[in-house]
């Protein structure tokens, strides 16, 4: 085949292909069997691969994704993603209407309802139909370019079809529907890694996957909303949405043309009940202004426009009978009690267990074994008991009995004042507190000790090799080799040399992780990782810290009186300080660099340009360096910022826009250390 040849049937794959996708995910019609299609898809990759020059952007083969990220390129949006005004109530909403009536005045309009897809919003650019940016809210301003990620999305179209714009970005929200998610958290489990929380986040984290052939495998979908750009066709948004539906957009087919308050009720109250049967999740409903003439003269208020509104369900209810309930000891010693319900269906997910919170709440609400109770979802994977339907109750029912002693050691639980929980004090002998301890230790935001995972901790905990976070610096190749370990495939294998070395070489090379980070891993409770890099650049070494008073802990910055005292207890723990001093010796840093002030720039890269009031150009740069950024020469793709002074150079600014690599002033640079006052 000739080049010419070539180019042509490339472009005519592409095209029949898109075609024959299209019809197949928004219209379920197959107009070909799945051989013929796979059949064309590899003659395709074929022959991309032979004249990639003719690859197009807009080639089904993309779907499968290929591409990796190594992180996402920050991307300016050309214009703001807002957010809206929350209601929760048709009081709230009344509210909302008179304020359109007072500012409209006599003019006739009608509003929109729709559902709020409860997602990850997106914006996606087309340029002469091609789909070439598709970029994550961010903070309203810039974003994550996800563009290799959403491409995998096979409801999303890379190519329009009809008489579109030429420039316009789409918005709408990237979801994972139910079947998708709780298939997708079927695997996790059965790969014994923690389910995710809700559809929400597994989609948000799904998009961030540095390999998009990962992404390609979740069966993401998205609804879209929203359409933006200059002289677009039709002045309504019902009429923006049909257009953009002929042109090929997956365009959910709830909306609804609401005149007045009692229709935008009706809505309402219709998906409040049918929401369950939705195939996504939904967790309320945008009402918005049908005439888009009209929007520019309602305006904005400081974060969202004034012709829409969302309003929230409350969370979904349902009935079913508890069981029997569990106690789970946490890393820090508290004790939370779970129930374990009869199955019942709840948002997309059967639940079987859901959280009991504490105690007092226990003995509020009154809750017994035998009781049916009401379970609710929050923004976390364990529901919670809201109530007791004390109708149901049956007639032998006895009062619930809290535990006295911890119920994996045995050690009598107290409850620290002020506190609702009860606590196992038995910090070095209780199995659940060692072990998570230690699983927090070498996690990835702590020490990235990644050779050693659960199951190998416990190994090494129980064949009595390590009995706390420092004895992992003192293990020996030979202790080592030979031990019997669980596979990812879960099969039984036995450690060899090489397994033994890899894993002293992590160990080893934590070493080198920097003072705030150690101090996190040390698991002290209430320190996360914030208020670990907010006491170690105050206090700058393990010694300074570990004598300040609870007033000098609570002077510094975001440490109230509740961390300051969980530090002072934490080192006035003799066990504790054994534990810091064998870690020391180890080799763990125990202090800032020297010239090292904050991690808070850690993995940013900078272009400085222009002149700054602050600062001399040599003193920036060391500015940056001291909060762990660092400085290049010239701007490319993976600059992250460009610091910017006065005068900028205009080949800078121009290279900067070019790339979309976000430009900052030296007051935002002063924000993002938290150095402007
Ligand atoms: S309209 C300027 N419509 O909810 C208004 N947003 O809390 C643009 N969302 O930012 C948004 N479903 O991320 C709109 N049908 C819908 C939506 C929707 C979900 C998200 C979106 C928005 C947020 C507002």
């Amino acid at each position: 085949m000739d080049y010419t040849e070539a180019k042509q049937r490339i472009a005519e794959l592409t095209e029949q292909l898109n075609r024959y996708n299209y019809e197949y995910y928004m219209n379920d019609t197959s107009l070909i069997s799945d051989f013929e299609f796979d059949k064309l898809l590899e003659e395709l990759m074929r022959l991309e691969k032979e004249f990639p020059q003719y690859a197009l952007p807009t080639s089904p083969t993309k779907r499968v994704g290929g591409e990796v990220n190594k992180s996402f390129r920050q991307v300016t949006h050309r214009y703001p993603m807002l957010s809206l005004g929350n209601t929760y109530s048709v009081e709230e909403i009344t509210e909302f209407d008179t304020r359109v009536r007072n500012i409209l005045g006599d003019r006739q309009f009608s509003y929109v309802c729709e559902l709020k897809y409860d997602g990850v919003a997106i914006g996606l650019t087309y340029k002469d139909g091609a789909l070439t940016q598709a970029v994550t809210r961010g903070n309203g301003v810039q974003g994550d370019d996800i563009t290799d990620n959403v491409r995998t999305i096979r409801t999303i179209p890379l190519q329009l079809h009809g008489d579109y714009p030429a420039d316009f970005e789409m918005r709408g929200e990237i979801i994972f529907p139910w079947e998708a998610f709780n298939a997708f958290n079927e695997q996790r489990v059965a790969n014994g890694e923690e389910p995710m929380a809700n559809p929400r986040n597994a989609a948000s984290g799904s998009l961030k996957l540095q390999d998009s052939r990962e992404v390609a495998k979740r069966r993401l979908d998205c609804c879209l909303y929203f359409m933006m750009g200059e002289n677009l066709p039709a002045d309504t948004h019902l009429g923006r949405l049909e257009m953009a539906r002929q042109w090929g957009f997956k365009i959910p087919q709830y909306a609804k043309l609401c005149r007045n308050i009692d229709e935008i009720r009706q809505y309402i109250e219709y998906w409040d009940k049918k929401r369950s049967e939705l195939p996504f999740a939904t967790d309320g409903i945008v009402i918005k202004v049908n005439e888009i003439p009209l929007w520019d003269e309602l305006g904005m208020t400081a974060k969202s426009p004034r012709w829409a509104i969302a309003y929230k369900f409350e969370a979904e209810r349902v009935a079913t009978k508890l069981l029997s309930v569990d106690f789970q000891v946490g890393r820090t010693g508290v004790v939370t009690p779970v129930a374990n319900l009869e199955p019942v269906w709840l948002g997309g997910t059967t639940v079987k267990r859901a959280s009991l919170h504490n105690a007092d709440i226990i003995s509020q609400l009154d809750v017994r074994v035998g009781d049916t109770v009401f379970v609710e979802k929050g923004g976390e994977i364990i529901p919670k008991i809201v109530g007791v339907d004390l109708s149901q109750r049956p007639a032998n029912s006895q009062p619930f009995k809290y535990i006295t002693h911890c119920p994996e050691c045995g050690t009598p639980l107290v409850r620290k004042e002020g506190e609702a929980g009860f606590y196992c004090t038995n910090e070095t002998g209780c199995y659940p507190q060692i072990l998570a301890n230690l699983e927090l230790f070498v996690s990835r935001k702590a020490m990235n000790i990644d050779t050693l995972g659960t199951e190998r901790l416990a190994m090494l905990y129980n064949k009595k090799l390590i009995r706390n976070v420092a004895d992992l610096y003192y293990l020996k190749m030979e202790q080592l080799i030979g031990l019997e370990v669980i596979e990812n495939d879960k099969r039984k294998a036995s450690i060899q040399e090489k397994g033994a070395a890899n894993i002293i070489a992590a160990i080893e090379e934590s070493k080198q992780v920097p003072f705030e980070r150690v101090l996190y891993a040390l698991g002290i409770r209430y320190v996360g990782e914030v208020g670990a890099k907010k006491l170690a650049s105050h206090f700058k070494n393990i010694d300074a810290l570990s004598q300040a008073t609870v007033e000098e802990l609570a002077a510094v910055e975001d440490v109230g009186e509740v961390i300051a005292k969980s530090v002072h207890s934490w080192f006035n723990d003799l066990a504790h300080l054994e534990i810091v001093v064998r870690l020391k010796n180890a080799g763990l840093r125990f202090e800032l660099e020297d010239k090292q002030v904050s991690d808070t720039l850690g993995g940013k890269t900078f272009v400085v340009s222009g002149v700054f009031a602050n600062f001399s150009r040599d003193g920036i740069k060391q500015h940056i360096e001291q909060h762990g950024g660092k400085v290049v020469s010239s701007i490319s793709s993976k600059t992250s910022y460009v610091l910017a002074g006065e005068k900028m150079g205009p080949e800078k600014l121009k290279k900067a826009q070019s790339l979309g690599i976000p430009i900052i002033s030296e007051t935002e640079y002063l924000q993002m250390i938290g150095e402007f006052n």
